[in-house]
């Protein structure tokens, strides 16, 4: 199949033209929890994107099956791992997770579907991974995890599960209207010596395989996702910097004030996509 699309040079140079829909499959995991993976868009868009799709529907049928059954998917291995973390007490104020929140399933439904959200104590926006530090750092006087480390996306996966199929629904005004508009620039900005932007990639080209990879539209809604390429949980950030990378530009570090204005914009281009992490991609 072809398509008519208005490519930039450096996609031409890195792209090959091949083009295919987003599939038909629908997605229940464990037959149980229905995953919305299409969706209409949400209004800020103005209309620039027809549908809203998960990555999971531009995934090879193998790729997919991964993520239909909890048994089958490898990211549960690491969220058996951070069940255990959120009961161990860490730190010198002799807490852990479970002593002030209880039982995960009921402290932390719904909350991945609402971040990057406002914290009013700290008065900033906030990803789930700079709360969990907040936590650990201030609540349990306990060491920081790593931005993008095997413990946090492992803990990030465990809060996740708690609202999978719930849909993503990300506040983008108010006290966030500012940041949220930040990370719309930087979307929309051409890195690199490609002079490509993430819209170039993943609003003009989805559909499109850019070398042997269908290209998606990029959203994080599966995140933390377990990659086969590199057999572990990749965080959000890291998927950003791999893409910006990708551009061939200098990149933003995990956790820097502009990829965290990227995930909150990113993802408010998802509100209406069910809540899909830990996701398998390739
Ligand atoms: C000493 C008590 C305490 C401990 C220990 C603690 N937290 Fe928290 N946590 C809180 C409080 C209080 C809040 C809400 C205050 C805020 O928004 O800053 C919170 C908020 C959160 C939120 C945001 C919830 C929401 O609805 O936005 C997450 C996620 C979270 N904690 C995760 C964790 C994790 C993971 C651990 C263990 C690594 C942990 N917390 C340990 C007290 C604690
Ligand atoms: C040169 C093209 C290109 C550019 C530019 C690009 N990406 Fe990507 N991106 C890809 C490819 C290829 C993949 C892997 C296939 C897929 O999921 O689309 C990918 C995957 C992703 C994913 C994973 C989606 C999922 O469901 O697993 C996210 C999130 C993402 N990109 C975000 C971004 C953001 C944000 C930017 C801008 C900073 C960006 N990308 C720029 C090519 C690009």
């Amino acid at each position: 199949m072809t398509k008519t699309i208005a490519l930039t040079a450096g996609l031409v140079a890195a792209a090959g033209l091949a083009w295919a829909e987003a599939d038909e499959d629908s997605l229940v995991i464990n037959g149980d929890i229905e995953i919305v993976t299409e969706a209409e868009p949400p209004a800020h868009l103005d209309g620039v994107l027809p549908v809203i799709y998960s990555g999971w529907r531009f995934r090879s049928d193998e790729t997919q099956e991964a993520e239909m059954d909890d048994f089958d998917n490898p990211a549960f291995l690491a969220v058996d791992q951070a069940q255990a973390a959120w009961d161990t007490v860490e730190g010198e104020a002799g807490e852990s997770c479970a002593s002030c929140h209880g039982d995960v399933s009921e402290a932390m439904e719904g909350v991945r579907a609402v971040y990057p959200k406002w914290n009013e104590g700290a008065g900033e926006v906030r990803t789930l991974a700079q709360q969990i530090n907040a936590c650990r750092t201030e609540n349990m006087k306990a060491e920081p995890y790593g931005y993008t480390s095997g413990d946090m996306t492992a803990m990030e996966a465990l809060i996740s599960v708690q609202s999978r199929g719930m849909p993503v629904n990300v506040a983008i005004d108010g006290p966030v209207a500012e940041t949220w508009e930040q990370g719309k620039e930087l979307y929309y900005t051409r890195f690199g010596q490609l002079e490509l932007s993430c819209a170039s990639c993943h609003e003009q080209n989805y559909g499109n395989y850019i070398r042997a990879d269908h290209l998606s539209q990029g959203q994080i809604n599966g995140f933390p996702a377990y990659r086969l390429k590199n057999t572990k949980l990749n965080q959000v950030h890291d998927r950003f910097k791999g893409c910006v990378r990708d551009t061939r530009a200098e990149t933003f570090s995990p956790g820097s004030p502009e990829f965290v204005a990227l995930e909150l914009y990113v993802a408010s281009r998802g509100n209406g996509l069910s809540v899909e992490a830990p996701s398998v991609r390739n």
